[in-house]
Order: C-alpha cells, then structure tokens, then sequence
C-alpha cells in the first residue's frame, strides 16, 4: 500500500515536472512551431484541393496585366505578377484571383526593390561601404514600406551576388568582392524586407538572387559562362545566400548563367542538394526572367518542354517571363509531362506547396488587398524616410585621397567652380535599378554645394562635357570658370545604364572625354576634388597621381547633394570603406584581397615569381579603404590565449586612438590566415568588422570574439573542418594596413 501511494505520489510529480517544463522551456518554441504546423496544415488541405492545372498555375510568373492573362487569373492559371505597381491595379487584379477564381488563392505580386522604391537609397555597392548593416536594415524596411504601400508583396533583392569583376556592370546591385561582407549585407537586407516574424502589412518577402555564382561571368560579361570549381563556388559564391537563406528569406532566383555546364536555373546541385537537402530551405525558387527557355540557348534543351522538364526537375518551383509567348514554358508544358510520364505529379506538388506555404506565411491570404489607410496613417513619414537615406548616403561615401588635407573645405570660400557632367544631374544618381522615384526629388551635388556654402560665395557650374560623348566644345566655357575660381569641384563618372544588368565593360575608365577636361582644369593649377559617381571601381590611375582629393560617391540615390556637400564642406566626416578593390589597370582584374598564395609567391625582385612584368600586382586602393578627416592609431594588439584547442573560443584586443581633430567613425576589421592547412587558403580573410566612434585624442579598446567558426574551412570532401596548426591574426583599417600576431590551435 505505501509502495503504492509512494508510485502514485511520484507519478504526479513527474507529470508536475514535465507541465512545468513543457509550459516554462517548451511553450514559445512550441507556438511557433504550432503555427508552422497550422501552416503546413493550410497547405496540405489546400493542395488536396486543387486540380493539376490549378497547382501548374501556382507555378506561373507573368509580367505585367492585360484582359487575356485576368482570364487566367480566374482560372486559376497563373501564382504571380510582376512589375505591376500601384494598389488599384494589384487590388483590381488579386479581386479577380480571390474572388472570381475557383479556390480564390491570391497573387503574390514580384517586383525589383533594389535600392529602395520612391526614395532611392545608394546602390548596394555603395550601401556596403557603409559598413552598417543596421543602417541598411532600415534602408530596406523603408523601401518596404513604400514597396507594400504600392501592391508589391515581393521584392527580387537583396541581390547577394559576389563580384570582384568590375567590367561586370552587375557589380553594381551586390555587396562587392567578400563573402563576409556579403553575408552579413545580404542578413541585413532579409532582416529589413521581411522584419522580424515575416508577418507584417508593411513587410515584403525577400528573393536572395541570383543563384548562383552569376557574379563569375567570364571576361566580366553579362550573362556569360561561369567555370569554377565547387570550392570557389562553396567558399566565395554560397555564403551570402547561405546567410539569406538562415534570415529567413522565403525565396530565392535562380540565375542566368552556366555553371560548370549546367546552367544555374537546370542545376540540381545548387538547386536541390545544397539548397534544400543541405541548408533546409523550405521556401521557393523563381527562375530569372526567362531562363528556364534560355536553356534551349544553352544547347541543354532541344525544345521549350525539355527545357521546362529540365527546371522543375532541378528545382525551379516558378518561371518568370512575361507571358507565354514570350517565354513561359511551364505553363503551356508541365500537364503533358505528367501525363506523359515524364515528370511525376509529386513534382509540380511539391513546387506548389512551396509557394502556397511563402504566401501563408507571408499573411497574403489573410491580407490579400493593399489598405491603402493603413499605409496612408503609418508609413513612416517624409522625413524619417529622407533622413534615412540621407544617413546612409553620407556612410556610403569613399574617401580615396585627401592630400594636405584639402578637404574639407571652407563654407566661406570667395568662390567654386562646380564642373562635370553629374554635377548638375537628377536622374543618373540614381543608379541602376531604381524603379519608381520621384526623380524631381533627386538633390544634384550642385544644389548640395549651393545650399551649403556661405552667402558670399560664388558658385558657378559649367558641365563641360557629356558622360559619353567625345564633344569637347563645353571645355572652354569649364575652363573659363575654373580658371577665375579659389576651388573647382569635378562631379565625373558614368551614367545609370552604363552598370546594372547588361552594363558591362571592357574599358573601365572614365567614359568619353572626361579624363581630358580634368587633365585641362588641372593644368590651371587650382586645387581640385574629383567627386565620381559610377556603378563600378573605375581605373583611375592617372588621378590618384596627380588630383589632391578625390571622393567615392557611387550613386546616391534621392539624398546625393545633401550627402556629398556634407561630406566635402566637413558637415559630416566620411567613413566609407571600399567593399571591393580597385584595379590600376583592366588587365590586372581580379585584384581581390583575397587571393591564394601560389607556389611562386610575389616578389618584384624576382623575374620567375607570380607577377606581371608591367604592373604591379596590388591593386590602387584596395578592399576595406577609405580615409577619415580624423586619423586612427592602431595599437596594442593582444590575444588572450596564444595557444588553444579546436573548440575553443579567445579573444582578441586592440587599442584604437583617434589622433586627428575631429570625431570620426572607423572600421576596425579583423582579418584571419590559416598558415599550413590540408587545402589551400587565402592569404587573408575578413572574419569580423565594428564601425566604432571616436573623439579626438580618444582611445577605445576594441574586443573581437575569436570563435571556432572563424578558423573552420571546407575540407577536400566539403565538410566543414579546423586543423590543428599556427593561424595569423591580423586587424586594421583596411585589408593592407594591419596589425599581425598568431595563435596555435592544438587537437
Ligand atoms: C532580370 C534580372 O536579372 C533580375 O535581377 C530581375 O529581378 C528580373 N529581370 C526581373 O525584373
């Protein structure tokens, strides 16, 4: 009997335990996972549902509507629209898919939401020079904000895409040439698009793109080859859409280009077995436009149906094209494949379930429509917006040379001439890829100056010649202000069109006859700031040498003049650092920082290493650069433990000491070498970074968690692994100036 009271007894105080456990640890992962599992649940019961041509139609991306496809869309023929803008026109047409079509599932409207929607923010290249990925989180949020206020329920950003070919012109949507980087920009952009639980009226699905390695095109040529090896591929290629992918992006594009000869959007490796078997992505895949019909071009499809048999078996759930004629194969295509034989049901089930599962976690089924008030009384206001952007903007800017400190300048200079085919220009800051400003809003770096400088200064503006024409009949007229000015400013660069999709370039260099007309101006003697504006790291060889201060703007975006006069009048101190290198010359491309040593290392005394004969193998500013009015002092660097095992975490310290006269922001960046390893590594890798403020004469020590996952690198079989052996540490200002000790890793 006492036994059996004690059991009892112990019974239910186990139960009490298991309640208190399952009520104190388990409940909040539990309601998340209940509303995944509600979720799945939705999806399954909605599938069971649908007819095969209904679950095809999930599979559908259609450009643009017209009477011909809102019949589809009551059929039930087509999942998604893109570059449809405006609430009334996606309200009308998501009307027709939910109220007018059989099981009433709604569209998900795509568009390109690159670099913000109205307010256009600095392109990604230039929002990773800033270095703050809380800034471009916000970025991100805005653009979402308008993008969701305009119909867009989905964005095809962040383009996470590394590139260290500056002729490509793509270059100009990523984050540049380094997997850390990119990685931690493209977590950035996710984390603004989506928020934080992905629900939100104002939150759009990201698209992490364009997978994969299309950044590696060869000869730096839009939609070109890409051959590398599956370690590039893994090592430079895969992490920042890895990082997307664990911020919970719900989607992913699949790309244009061959890789190592199965095109990206027929890939099963990318597609299926790394993506998905892999990393766990349960979201969907959408081809770039047309690049499932593309692979006829490839010469991997004889027909439009062996191409579309070729994408959903590899993994592309949506085809994106503007309509059937023009592209679409899967609509026309995939019911005869499964009543053929030829693909399984299970197949297009799975790629439907896929984006039905994106568009309930996304709430579009319980929000399918715009609310217009809702937007009307909570989109963030006017200002915060263009404060935002005018933030990002002044970090985005690049310090490349500042001789004799030129710069800043004074407010109160008697007179400027303000010179260059950018100065006075609204729409080219722009950039590539910005869709829906309001281009009248676009601060031209001569109205910033204007506004800027003191009453009694004389601004005048001569545009001296176009971006890329060879007419030099404006130099005399830029000449004759120049010559009666105390300072010239020179706005140089490119045009939006000429980086973005289908902007490469062989010639790098300043376009047309700008370089001349500076070479002109300088001949007078007056001192000069170059101010570029360009989508790409140009070769500016000839003036580094020879202009005293020279500014990297990128494109700007809506806030461009408020930014760049700040910059140069001193109202704010720049702390861009380049997210790419820059090359002296075209021939010397890629000049990233983060080459293998060779067996023949460099060395400019010995004819029989790894060198050019005509150039140096640096490049002219390479990744992480950029000047400060302030100066920093590196100092102190120390390690808590020289020696430690596989598994164990350290820390690193530095002191930095700002020992110029002004407050300044800087980059601490922290760099790691594996000296002797099983495979290969870089002589240096960027493993963490801090964006940290000093005031004059302050010192601030820096500390870096040194973690296991730093030092681990992919073995010969791709499995993630640490050596024992002596790794070098390196942190600095840039990839070339830094301070260097090392540490032991034992068994
Ligand atoms: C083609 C581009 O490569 C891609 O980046 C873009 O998202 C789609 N077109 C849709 O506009």
């Amino acid at each position: 009997m006492k036994t059996k009271v004690n059991i009892y007894i112990s019974g239910i105080l186990i139960q009490l335990f298991i309640i208190f456990f399952f009520v104190r640890i388990n409940f909040p992962q539990s309601s998340s996972k209940e509303k995944s599992d509600a979720i799945e649940k939705k999806v399954a019961d909605l599938l069971s549902k649908m007819t095969l041509d209904e679950k095809i139609g999930q599979l559908v991306q259609f450009s643009g509507t017209n009477d011909d496809r809102d019949e589809l869309v009551r059929k039930g023929f087509v999942g998604s629209f893109l570059n449809i803008r405006g609430a009334s026109e996606v309200n009308r047409v998501q009307k027709i898919a939910v109220e007018e079509s059989r099981l009433g599932i709604p569209l998900i409207i795509g568009n390109d939401v690159i670099h913000g929607y109205q307010t256009t923010f600095p392109i990604p290249l230039a929002e990773a020079s800033s270095w703050n990925p809380d800034l471009v989180t916000k970025a991100a949020e805005i653009a979402a904000w308008e993008a969701a206020a305009n119909g867009t329920h989905w964005t095809f950003g962040p383009m996470v895409d590394i590139a260290f070919d500056p002729r490509w012109g793509r270059i100009a949507e990523g984050a540049g040439e380094d997997p850390y980087l990119g990685s931690v920009m493209a977590e950035a952009q996710v984390k603004g698009f989506q928020g934080d639980n992905f629900i939100g009226n104002h939150s759009i699905v990201a698209c992490a793109k364009h997978y994969a390695a299309y950044g590696a095109a060869q000869g730096g040529r839009d939609y070109n080859t890409v051959d590398i090896s599956e370690r590039t591929l893994r090592e430079i290629y895969l992490p920042p859409f890895k990082a997307a992918v664990d911020a919970g992006a719900g989607t992913l594009m699949s790309a244009f280009n061959d890789l190592n000869g199965i095109p990206a959007s027929a890939n099963y490796l990318t597609l299926t077995q790394i993506l998905r078997s892999e990393w766990g992505f349960d979201g969907f895949v959408v081809s770039d436009w047309n690049s499932i019909a593309e692979l006829i071009n490839h010469g991997i499809a004889k027909d439009k149906k062996e191409a579309a048999l070729k994408g959903i078996t590899a993994g592309v759930d949506m085809d994106m094209a503007g309509d059937v004629e023009a592209g679409n194969v899967y609509l026309p295509n995939l019911k005869s494949l499964v009543e053929e034989g030829l693909i399984s049901e299970e197949i297009i089930n799975k790629s439907a379930e896929r984006i039905l599962r994106i568009k309930f976690r996304f709430g579009l089924f319980d929000h399918p429509y715009v609310d217009s008030i809702f937007f009307a009384k909570n989109i963030p206001s006017r200002e915060e917006r263009d404060l935002t952007a005018l933030q990002l903007s002044r970090e985005s800017i690049v310090l490349l040379k500042n001789e004799e400190s030129l710069l800043p300048l004074k407010k109160e200079l008697n007179s400027i001439a303000v010179i260059g085919p950018l100065a006075d220009n609204q729409e080219d800051p722009l950039g590539p890829w910005s869709t829906n400003p309001i281009v009248e809003d676009v601060v031209t770096v001569l109205k910033g100056i204007r506004e800027k400088v003191s009453d009694g200064t004389n601004v005048t503006y001569a545009k001296g010649c176009a971006i890329e024409s060879m007419d030099r009949s404006g130099f005399d007229e830029a000449i004759k202000i120049a010559r009666g000015s105390d300072m010239v400013i020179m706005v140089m660069g490119e045009s939006r069109d000429m980086s973005g999709e289908a902007g490469s370039r062989a010639d790098i260099n300043l376009p047309g006859v700008q370089l001349e007309l500076i070479q002109k101006i300088y001949e007078l003697g007056k001192p000069v700031a170059v101010v570029l504006m360009n989508g790409r790291p140009l070769t500016i060889e000839w003036i580094d040498e020879n202009i005293p201060a020279v500014v990297e703007s990128w494109f700007l975006g809506t806030q461009t003049g408020n930014a760049v006069a700040d910059v140069l009048f001193g109202d704010f101190n720049p702390c861009g650092k380049l997210p790419v290198s820059f090359p002296r010359y075209v021939g010397q491309i890629p000049v990233n920082y983060n080459y293998k040593s060779t067996g023949r290392p460099h060395n400019p005394d010995q004819k029989f290493t790894s060198r050019y004969i005509d150039y140096p193998n640096s490049p002219l500013y390479p990744f992480g650069f950029g000047l400060s009015y302030s100066e920093f002092k590196y100092s102190n660097l120390k390690l808590q433990k020289l020696k430690m095992k596989k598994n164990e975490n350290t820390k690193a310290t530095i002191d930095i000491t700002n020992t110029g006269k002004v407050p300044g922001k800087e980059v601490v960046q922290l760099y790691i070498r594996d000296l002797v390893a099983s495979v290969t590594r870089p002589v240096k890798e960027l493993k963490g970074f801090q964006k940290i403020e000093l005031k004059p004469g302050e010192t601030k020590t820096i500390e870096f968690n040194i973690t296991p996952k730093m030092l681990s690198f992919l073995d010969i079989n791709f499995k993630e692994i640490i050596e024992p052996g002596e790794f070098q540490l390196m942190i600095g200002g840039n990839s070339e100036e830094l301070l260097e000790t090392s540490f032991e890793v034992i068994d």
